[in-house]
């Protein structure tokens, strides 16, 4: 399963990424809007430091603006993919950029119809907001099984991007279920990194390296 962050932060895009665990970034106006400089500035930057996937939404809500938008965007380079709203014509615009071999990532997918519809129009990934599920009494990752399901059994290429995610156990069920890729706030990746036994290990082994250092002075590697 790949593992794509889901931030506009460019600090935190080139921290994680020096850990070797990100296969590329999600981002969304109100990720955008928690950061500071031109929006425009970031997303190219993003980018730019990035060698994978980079998903860049569009704002526009019809057609010609929207196609305007996602050209302008797909410029930025060759690992852009555009975020297109699920409407119907954010299902034409799918189309038109799959002609044109431009990724598109169809957001605010919230039922396994959309993402059927998302799929049949040629989008490169759909993203379920689980969290967003959840928060509405529904169980977001039964949307994750379904569209799976749907997908595996008409082979549809289109990769499911579980996006809204909200804890570690979210993740780990979408990995079990064999989700393509996760999208994960910088806060859950921490989450996962830490265990307290592994602290508690690391301090331990720490303490008796220490010990061993009392009795070898000038020990080295
Ligand atoms: O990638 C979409 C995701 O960022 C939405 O998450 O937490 O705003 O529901 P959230």
């Amino acid at each position: 399963m790949k593992i794509f962050l889901d931030t506009a932060n460019v600090d935190s895009i080139q921290k994680y990424s020096e850990m070797g665990v990100i296969d590329g970034i999600t981002t969304n106006p109100t990720l955008l809007s928690k950061e500071t400089g031109n929006p425009i500035k970031t997303m190219k930057k993003i980018v730019e430091i990035v060698r994978g996937p980079v998903s860049l939404e569009i704002v526009a809500t019809t057609f010609d603006r929207m196609m305007e938008e996602s050209l302008k965007l797909a410029e930025y380079g060759e690992n852009v993919v555009v975020k297109v709203p699920m409407t119907v014509d954010g299902l034409k615009v799918v189309k038109a950029l799959t002609n044109k071999g431009i990724k598109t990532n169809v957001t605010l997918i919230f039922s396994a119809n959309q993402a059927l519809l998302a799929a049949k129009a040629g989008a490169t990934y759909v993203s379920p907001f689980i969290g967003r599920l959840d928060d509405i009494g529904s169980e977001g990752l039964n949307l994750v099984s379904e569209i799976i399901q749907i997908f595996v059994g008409y082979e549809y290429t289109t990769q499911v991007l579980v996006a809204s995610v909200r804890h570690p156990l979210h993740v780990i069920e979408s990995a079990k279920m064999g989700a393509d890729v996760v999208t994960l706030p910088p806060e859950i990746l921490d989450k996962m990194i830490k265990h307290p036994l592994s602290d508690k290990g690391l301090d331990l082994f720490l303490s008796d390296w220490k010990k061993i250092e009392k009795d070898n002075p000038n020990l080295s590697f």
